[in-house]
């Protein structure tokens, strides 16, 4: 079979990385312990932060599977816009991958670091490969929150782009990242 050389969407299957990662993010975020080590693993929050360990991990995941795909899939050609919008939103979703990869790894050094193994749902654990150094640690989990709080901005910026392009510029930014039954708009 042929390959489309230069679809006019994003494939179904890097559509639904990018939507699966969106949710988990989000949903990792609003379950994230967060304050003090001492709160943080206090046994009231196990739930918590058993669910956000997983979900992060499963983004970690998602990222790998991702970029793999990544560079064997056709992507669209640029929307056509002006030359500054399309250099900062490569720019920003280029930040965005560096982020999707730097907040769990800080999530699993702060933790190992600290002397605590990853929690995860129904009862898995992941102890500690590296030797403990607490101060270390708590430094390393607390870039994590920053990194964590950067994500969600960024990714709010990112959105509000999307929705802009969609509503303002009405180009066909947004639609190709969404699915086929949705028809894209004729350029004018
Ligand atoms: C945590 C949440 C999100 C993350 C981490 C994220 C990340 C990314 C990344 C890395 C890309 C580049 C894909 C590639 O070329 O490989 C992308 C593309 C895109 N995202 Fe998101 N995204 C998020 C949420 C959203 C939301 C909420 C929307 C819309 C409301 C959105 C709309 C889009 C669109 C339209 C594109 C295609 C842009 C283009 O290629 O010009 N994203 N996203």
């Amino acid at each position: 079979m042929m390959k489309n050389l230069s679809p006019s969407r994003y494939g179904r299957m890097a559509q639904m990385m990018h939507w699966a990662t969106a949710i988990l993010v989000l949903v990792a975020f609003i379950y994230g312990p967060g304050g003090s080590e001492q709160r943080v693993y206090l046994p009231a929050r196990d739930f918590d932060r058993q669910l956000h360990e997983t979900l992060g991990l499963c983004v970690f995941a998602l990222l790998v599977l991702r970029l793999l795909w990544r560079q064997f899939d056709t992507r669209p050609e640029p929307t056509p816009q002006a030359r500054w919008m399309h250099i900062v939103s490569k720019a920003v979703q280029g930040l965005l991958y560096l982020l999707l990869f730097a907040v769990p790894i800080s999530a699993m050094a702060g933790a190992w670091l600290e002397g605590h193994p990853l929690t995860l749902l129904a009862g898995f654990e992941i102890a500690s490969p590296i030797s403990t150094s607490h101060a270390l640690g708590v430094t390393v989990a607390n870039i994590h929150t920053w990194l964590g709080d950067a994500i969600l901005w960024l990714a709010g910026l990112h959105a509000t782009a999307a929705i802009y392009h969609h509503v303002l510029l009405k180009d066909n930014v947004m639609l190709i990242m969404l699915p086929r039954w949705l028809p894209l708009r004729q350029r004018r």
